[in-house]
């Protein structure tokens, strides 16, 4: 990560959902948001306040304010925004960093689902990007001109054989990016997410065989993978007045992987050198 701020946050409010630890995508960007320039709240569920190092977070970031909520309940989001305009004032920047699939994690087979876990796969990790959004917008919380960023994967573009029900939760949040961007835009306010190279995070790892996708993406990849402080560089433009006309992208962020069909290196570990 750079460590040079450009100011591109300053006088800038904000709220990130989704930082547990120093490996978090929202951790790096929450740091990033503070060196540029921003005051901002961080939300994440009970349970990683008790498991991860959010406070410390704050600590680090100024003393941001924390909001404990469950992004997938909207009684807890009304009052998450109702707080955060308490504490902070209207934000002008939201970042949803969250996911999370039990299916995933126990490793069941896609044509094995269990629709519980499905179910709460596609409300934690894509609706409750709707859900902040429309609580915000009720909570009259967010500023005319600002920016929502949101993770996502290309494995919600592409299927990615360990990536099971998560690549459909991918694709309905990048849905719901273009379906509330027309919307917002009315506002000025933009909304993208960015495709995001495989991480070694909590999330990220949780992933059978993480490992081997992440060292295929990185052989793929002509810049090699994004870690998380480049992404949360990245994220910086997107929050910052600088991107005022981008909206309803789905921005790779990937060191090249997407545009790649197959490299020397990988063709060299599958047939060994030769022309
Ligand atoms: N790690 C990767 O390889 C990778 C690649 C591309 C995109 N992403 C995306 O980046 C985002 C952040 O994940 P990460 O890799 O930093 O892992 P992470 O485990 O650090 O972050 C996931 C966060 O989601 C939070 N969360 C879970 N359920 C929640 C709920 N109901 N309400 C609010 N928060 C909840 C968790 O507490 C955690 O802080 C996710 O959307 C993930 O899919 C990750």
């Amino acid at each position: 990560m750079t460590e040079k701020s450009y100011g591109l946050l300053k006088g800038k409010k904000g709220i990130i959902f989704g930082p547990l630890n120093e490996q978090s995508l929202a951790w790096h960007i929450a740091l990033a948001c503070h060196r540029e320039g921003a005051a901002f709240a961080i939300s994440n569920i009970k349970m990683a306040f008790r498991l991860g190092k959010v406070d410390k977070l704050s600590t680090l970031c100024g003393d941001a304010p924390l909001i404990t909520c469950d992004a997938s309940r909207s009684e807890e989001l009304e009052v998450a925004f109702n707080e955060l305009k308490n504490k902070l004032g209207k934000a002008d920047f939201i970042v949803h960093s969250i996911g999370m699939s039990s299916n995933v994690r126990k490793m069941r087979p896609y044509q094995d689902l269990n629709y519980e876990w499905f179910h709460k796969t596609l409300d934690v990790s894509a609706l409750s990007l709707h859900r902040i959004i429309s609580q915000a917008l009720k909570a009259d919380a967010i500023n005319d001109g600002g920016s929502i960023v949101a993770l996502t994967y290309i494995g919600g573009q592409r299927t990615f054989s360990r990536y099971s029900d998560m690549g459909d939760a991918k694709a309905l949040l990048e849905s719901i990016v273009r379906s509330y961007g027309y919307r917002l835009g009315k506002r000025g306010i933009r909304i993208n997410t960015v495709s995001q190279s495989p991480t070694k995070t909590t999330a990220g790892t949780a992933i059978k065989g993480f490992d081997r996708l992440y060292e295929f993406a990185e052989k793929t990849s002509p810049l090699g993978n994004a870690g998380a402080e480049d992404c949360a560089d990245f994220v910086m433009t997107l929050l910052s007045d600088l991107t005022r006309k981008v909206t309803m992208q789905n921005l790779y962020h990937d060191g090249g992987f997407s545009s790649v069909g197959i490299s020397d290196a990988i063709l060299e570990e599958l047939y060994g050198p030769g022309e």
